[in-house]
């Protein structure tokens, strides 16, 4: 139970093979006590059923381009949790099926504005929100990266670019809140079949060709972000602010 006791707030589960899913599942296993967070109403049954699982009724619509609806997150939690936070996932992204498909010279001016601000500027947006609730116990930040942010990486593209400004983001956070005992990290992940991966072009092939060849020569599986974001969540990371840790068995160092 390193968990015991901590309130995390989890935006990113859209289904049960989200990456957020199974951070939530791990941290619940610790005995966090968790509230979620989902993008419409298309996905709002499903995320309310994963969150009575997990023994939460903190369920709460938000779309990350909408400051109202940020700010409406935020203020009820506060209530919700008499004005403490310990915890904060940010693991969602989004760009325009067009920018995985076409030349990265060829993004557009509004696909890549729009990615930038959903899949990094949001991090900015949501741990200023979190500041206040954080700021006299410490807490701990943590989102999702992908090592497409600092390889040219085939048709990940515009997301590699909001990638690159999502990890350097991590590290002026971490400078900046740090006095306050507030840790910002981010896991770089590996290949995982989910929604957003799906919908990448040539995914399957580069998780075969990632199964056959990284170091411990197998697929991952979610439950290994989630174990990890439980240690960056917890005491046991008290040092460890502005990195970002890989969880892709090996696959960056070759
Ligand atoms: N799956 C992988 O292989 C992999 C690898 C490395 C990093 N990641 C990262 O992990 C994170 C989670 O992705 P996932 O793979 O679990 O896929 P997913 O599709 O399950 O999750 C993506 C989430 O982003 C949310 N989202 C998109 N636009 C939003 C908006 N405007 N407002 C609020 N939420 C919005 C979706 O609702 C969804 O919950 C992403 O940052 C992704 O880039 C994934």
């Amino acid at each position: 139970m390193l968990l015991e006791g901590k309130r995390a707030l989890i935006f990113g589960v859209a289904n049960k093979r989200s990456i957020a899913w199974a951070i939530a599942q791990s941290l619940r296993r610790e005995g966090a006590e968790l509230a979620f967070t989902y993008q419409g109403e298309r996905v709002e049954q499903g995320v309310r059923e994963l969150a009575a699982s997990a023994g939460s009724s903190l369920v709460f619509p938000c779309d990350v381009q909408d400051d109202a609806q940020i700010d409406a997150v935020f203020d009820q939690i506060a209530r919700a949790w008499n004005g403490r936070l310990d915890v904060l996932v940010h693991s969602l992204a989004y760009t325009p099926h067009e920018e995985l498909e076409n030349r990265y010279v060829d993004s557009k001016r509004e696909n890549w504005l729009l990615t930038l601000d959903i899949s990094a500027y949001s991090l900015v947006a949501l741990t200023r929100r979190a500041e206040p609730l954080m700021r006299e116990h410490g807490g701990s930040i943590i989102t999702m990266t992908y090592n497409g942010s600092q390889r040219a990486t085939p048709h990940y593209n515009t997301m590699g670019i909001a990638k690159a400004a999502l990890e350097s983001s991590v590290r002026y956070l971490a400078a900046e809140l740090g006095q306050y005992n507030i840790r910002v990290n981010a896991i770089s992940a590996g290949p995982l079949r989910t929604l957003a991966a799906r919908s990448i072009t040539g995914f399957a092939e580069m998780e075969e060709e990632f199964r056959k060849r990284n170091p411990l020569r197998r697929s991952l599986d979610q439950s290994e972000v989630g174990d990890t974001a439980a240690f960056l969540a917890s005491d046991w990371s008290r040092g460890t602010t502005g990195t970002i840790i890989f969880v892709d068995a090996g696959w960056h160092i070759l």
